[in-house]
């Protein structure tokens, strides 16, 4: 069997973001059962759809990382109840067709969601909308597990490197469940 395709997807674009450390250790318990790989999306512009056709290249790049990929990790951040507006950027771009018959690249792949926040609400609300969107755009949902990790600083050092510890346990669990997932699909 061919080796699955992780592409994680980080809401945040800060160098220190807790998710992507999240998104890292993700990658670490995922270890050699699956390729994993954060995608870069620093450079792809505002969606304006006077840029729209051609696609700028790093529009392109994206794509077909996307399409490449066998599933789908989201590692958001939570921004005023929302999930931020470089994500839906991204999602925006990815939810149009590439061409007149070549059709967007979300639709039907496996998607699993997963936040962490320093306060409360741990990205629930940051989710549901998240999950609202992706389900709008078709993308097969895990919607359980879902990984919500508030007060984020009661698991990282003082310096703010992220130290997984009673939430380790369920990264693990969302990390085998996702396997799965994608394994009953390919
Ligand atoms: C514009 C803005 C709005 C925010 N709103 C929320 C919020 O609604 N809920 C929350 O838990 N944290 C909120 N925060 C705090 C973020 O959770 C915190 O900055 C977090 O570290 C961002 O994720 P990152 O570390 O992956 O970059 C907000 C931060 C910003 C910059």
């Amino acid at each position: 069997m061919k080796k699955i395709k992780i592409l994680a997807i980080v809401g945040s674009l800060r160098e220190g973001s807790l998710n992507r450390q999240l998104a890292n250790t993700a990658k670490e318990v995922i270890g050699d059962r699956a390729d994993f790989e954060l995608l870069d999306y620093s450079d792809v512009p505002l969606l304006n759809q006077d840029i729209e056709y051609p696609a700028p290249e790093a529009v392109k790049r994206v794509r077909e990382a996307v399409k490449s990929s066998d599933g789908i990790w989201f590692f958001s951040p939570e921004y005023n109840h929302f999930f931020p507006g470089v994500l839906k950027n991204l999602i925006d771009w990815l939810s149009r067709p590439i061409s007149e018959t070549e059709p967007q690249v979300l639709a039907g792949k496996p998607a699993a969601v997963s936040g962490i926040s320093p306060g409360m609400s741990g990205t629930g609300l940051a989710q549901d909308h998240l999950v609202t969107l992706i389900s709008f755009l078709n993308m097969d949902i895990m919607n359980a597990p879902r990984l919500t990790i508030p007060n984020a600083m009661q698991q990282t050092d003082e310096k703010g490197n992220l130290e997984l510890k009673a939430s380790y346990p369920y990264l693990k669990k969302q990390a085998d469940a996702f396997l799965s997932f994608i394994e009953k699909r390919i």
